[in-house]
């Protein structure tokens, strides 16, 4: 369960403060599919990030599962951020340098997980999504869409409990989208939480509950 209680984030410039959040309170049951859909700058990649434990609210409570995240070591939050949650960017972040195989695992390499068990983990996967053809190439050589799925996957690499995804079809056109929306609502079916951004209001509805953010507040649930 995720529960953030007056989450504010405000930016520090040299002349100039920015209030992104002003006063989150959501709550998100283990198991649900929530859609958070706001217009662009309204504090929506800022708020996943927080939950994502990327980013450090500047007030506010945040409790996962109960646990105080703001009581937690840096070095704490690192290994809840690996083991439990999978990230899906909004602009993938795979590296250039590895072949796909290598950057589907990544997350494990991070875990110290023995390189054969890496390899059969991405395996697994890749079988699983039907793009073993894949597997060699570099990103330089994929499509946006097999990017985006690339991404996907390394976010599941390490059985994730919690998946947040940040306008993950924001750069797809509509068939790779449709994809990717039905391979969150097949993970949300086997059990996944899932918390994804967008700006598109026909592609939240493919979610359980949609939150609207507008101007750094929910405006409705
Ligand atoms: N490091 C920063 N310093 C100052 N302002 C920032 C910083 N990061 C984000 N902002 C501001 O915070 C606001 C919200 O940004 P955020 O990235 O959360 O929006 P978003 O809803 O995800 O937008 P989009 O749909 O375009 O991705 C924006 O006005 C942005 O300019
Ligand atoms: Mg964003």
């Amino acid at each position: 369960m995720i529960e953030l209680m007056n989450i504010r984030k405000t930016y520090y410039g040299k002349d100039i403060e920015t209030n992104v959040l002003k006063g989150v309170n959501l709550t998100v049951a283990s198991g649900e599919f929530v859609c958070i859909y706001g217009s662009s700058g309204s504090g929506k990649s800022t708020l996943l990030n927080i939950i994502g434990l990327i980013d450090q609210a500047s007030e506010g409570e945040y409790l996962l599962d109960g646990v105080d995240i703001n009581q937690l070591k840096d070095k704490q939050k690192a290994a809840i951020r690996n083991q439990r949650i999978g990230f899906v960017f909004q602009a993938y972040h795979l590296i250039q340098e590895m072949n796909v195989l290598e950057n589907i695992v990544v997350p494990l390499g991070y875990a110290g997980i023995s390189k054969k068990e890496r390899i059969k983990r991405a395996q697994e996967l890749l079988n699983e999504f039907h793009m073993e053809h894949l597997k060699s190439k570099h990103i330089s050589q994929l499509s946006g869409g097999e990017q985006q799925r690339i991404s996907i996957m390394r976010a599941l690499s390490n059985k994730p409990e919690i998946l947040l995804a940040d306008e993950p079809t924001g750069n797809l056109d509509s068939e790779n989208s449709k994809k990717v929306m039905e391979i969150l609502n097949h993970l949300n079916k086997k059990g996944m939480t899932i918390i994804m951004v967008t700006h598109d209001l026909s592609l939240a509805e493919y979610g359980s509950r949609i939150i609207h953010i507008e101007d750094g507040k929910i405006v409705e649930r």
